[in-house]
């Protein structure tokens, strides 16, 4: 049932404040004055000894669950202190990649039925990894072969083009790093922030939702354009995958999300005055990192759209020449959940003014079984 909306894909970009809320769930815990804040996730309590001690954490999926894996590695690493590899299902079973005893494999994905994703899992239940499941299907296959894991209990999702699930992913990926890292005393302060972000990280999602007119717009502007580049690093390279995808596979426009860090090792050679580029540079560490590339781009004459944070127009402005998408400010590594519906917004409304079919993308299906 689509309700007020006119396809899936828009109604689950909208209902993300409310998705997000039930992923949470009883799994926040906000102690009294002097009790830690915490979080609990119930299907992981009893495995959480053995993931400390694994000797690295591998993150496989394929496409919008890779990326969701992507944009929470550095928190997991941080708040774990594990070494965390990734790998694309597909290329794990085709390079027989080595999977160890001590390894914990955590396996991504919406529908929990993708082939690539479940081939994945067998090899490392072969190789005797710890394999843990982040599912939003209860019953799935990949829930079901896992040894535990974390429903991210999104609510069932129709369009082909994954939205809620992301967020709800990255969450859930943020809830195992604080889970894992939680008795780890010297990051205490820093685990209380992110479990206040993620107290408030719904009402702030409403409120980047508010920029729907704002994106129809943009994509009015980009309606005819071949191609779209989306630059991002640190937290946010992951958001530019993704939104580089969501494009791709909904608006059948070419988009390439870049590693800004890699600009000067090729693809500065494409910019000119036409091809429009989607730079993210919200607060975090690399910001003046992404400032200094917002000059670069500026310099070549690069069409930019500018994503920054609330208040920070001046900041990233150059010339009054380049747009500028101002988001909500949030913690660092929950910055992309925020940063990512911008994206999703332009992709939905530049499919339906291209007049694409928006839920069912030509050659795509919404739950990969073969390979
Ligand atoms: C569970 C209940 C939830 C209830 C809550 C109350 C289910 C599905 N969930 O949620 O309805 O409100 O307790 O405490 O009944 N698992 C895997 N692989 C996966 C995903 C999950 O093995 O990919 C396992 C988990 O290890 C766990 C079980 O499935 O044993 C349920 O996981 P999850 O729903 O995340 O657990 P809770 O949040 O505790
Ligand atoms: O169900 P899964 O999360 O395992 O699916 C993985 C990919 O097939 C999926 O994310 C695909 O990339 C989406 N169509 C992206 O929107």
């Amino acid at each position: 049932n689509k309700g007020k909306y006119e396809h899936y894909m828009q109604k689950e970009i909208h209902e993300q404040p409310e998705s997000l809320t039930t992923t949470m769930r009883g799994r926040l815990i906000r102690g009294g004055s002097c009790k830690a804040k915490t979080v609990l996730l119930g299907g992981l309590k009893d495995h959480l000894k053995t993931i400390r001690r694994s000797r690295r954490i591998v993150f496989v999926g394929c496409g919008t669950s890779y990326n969701a894996a992507l944009a929470a590695r550095s928190i997991v690493e941080e708040l774990s202190g594990i070494p965390v590899t990734m790998e694309i299902a597909s290329d794990l079973v085709d390079r027989q990649g080595p999977i160890y005893r001590e390894d914990t494999a955590v396996f991504v994905s919406q529908s929990g039925e993708t082939a690539d994703t479940l081939l994945a899992l067998e090899y490392a239940l072969e190789n005797g990894a710890l394999c843990v499941g982040i599912t939003n299907t209860v019953g799935s296959a990949i829930a079901r072969h896992t040894h535990c894991g974390v429903h991210i209990n999104a609510g069932c999702e129709i369009g082909v083009a994954s939205t809620k699930a992301y967020t709800s992913q990255i969450v859930v990926m943020a809830m195992l790093a604080l889970a894992i890292g939680a008795d780890t005393l010297s990051n205490q302060a820093r685990r209380e922030a992110i479990i206040d972000g993620l107290f408030y990280l719904p009402r702030k999602v409403k409120e980047v939702l508010k920029l729907d007119k704002e994106m129809k717009d943009l994509a009015k502007l980009l309606i005819a354009e071949q191609s779209l580049l989306v630059f991002g690093r640190g937290y946010n390279y992951a958001t530019a995958l993704e939104g580089a995808l969501k494009v791709k596979e909904v608006a059948l426009m070419h988009s390439e999300g870049i590693l800004a860090g890699e600009m000067k090792h090729g693809p500065l050679a494409l910019v000119d005055e036409n091809l429009p580029i989607v730079v993210i540079a919200t607060r975090d560490s690399c910001f003046s990192k992404q400032q200094s590339v917002i000059q670069q781009l500026h310099a070549r004459k690069g069409r930019l759209i500018v994503m920054c944070a609330e208040g920070d127009k001046a900041s990233v402005s150059v010339g009054g020449s380049s747009r500028v998408i101002e988001v909500p400010h949030v913690v660092d590594c929950l910055q992309p959940v925020i940063n990512v519906v911008p994206l999703q917004l332009l992709a939905y409304h530049l499919t339906v003014l291209r007049g694409y079919n928006v839920d069912q993308p030509r050659n795509l299906a919404k739950s990969v079984t073969t390979q």
